[in-house]
């Protein structure tokens, strides 16, 4: 069979097809089927250990405050995926501990995902808990302010609106609480 593809170019063009659609398959359709966690939403309920972790929805005020993360369009410079990475679990860590890397039982709840592609921010998977909501004021209206030489632009229109600056930040200190992996000296309060 391959040996006709040698001399043939409709066997060639008809085998890579066919490779190709094996691939695709392998690829898409198997990976889910194989692996079914993504189905049930992350839940660490162990209280004996203190591990009290759950995915949950969002609520009214950070769906609120998502809709305003995807009109600003804070995901064309963040992403919200820690990868299997040293690079990733070390720099998204606090304080000695290690960000857990991302699982897919912890986006049941994120539609349209916000996994983003573009790394020009830091990754914000875990950025709930990060810092308090007046860190938040400062760094919305003016990133340079915080953070020397930041590439962030200003968003004054966010902090100058109480609403949706109590919306943006529900939403953001939501992310990554699921598997309630900080410590307990964190910022949010
Ligand atoms: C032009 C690209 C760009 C856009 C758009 C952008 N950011 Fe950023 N963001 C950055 C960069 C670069 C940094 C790192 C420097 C800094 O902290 O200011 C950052 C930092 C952050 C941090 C702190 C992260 C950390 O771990 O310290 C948060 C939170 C954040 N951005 C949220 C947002 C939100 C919310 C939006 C949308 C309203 C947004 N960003 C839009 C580039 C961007």
């Amino acid at each position: 069979m391959f040996k006709k593809a040698d001399n043939n170019a409709l066997w060639a063009i008809g085998i890579s097809l066919v490779l190709f659609f094996i691939g695709g398959i392998l690829t898409t359709v198997v990976p889910p089927l194989v692996d079914t966690s993504w189905a049930k939403p992350f839940a660490n309920q162990d209280p004996a250990k203190g591990m009290t972790g759950k995915v949950l929805p969002l609520t009214d005020l950070q769906k609120k405050g998502r809709d305003i993360y995807v009109r600003e369009g804070c995901w064309y410079c963040h992403t919200q995926q820690v990868r299997t990475l040293l690079a990733d679990t070390k720099r998204y860590g606090w304080r000695g501990v290690d960000a857990p890397i991302s699982t897919p039982d912890e986006f049941v709840y994120d539609d349209p995902h916000m996994f983003g592609t573009k790394r020009t921010g830091p990754d914000l998977a875990r950025i709930g808990g990060k810092y308090d909501e007046q860190w938040h004021r400062t760094h919305f209206r003016n990133p340079r302010d915080l953070v020397k030489g930041s590439i962030m632009p200003p968003y004054p229109w966010i902090v100058n609106n109480p609403e949706e600056f109590k919306a943006m930040v529900a939403y953001l200190q939501s992310l990554g609480r699921g598997k309630d992996w900080r410590p307990a000296n964190d910022y949010e309060k």
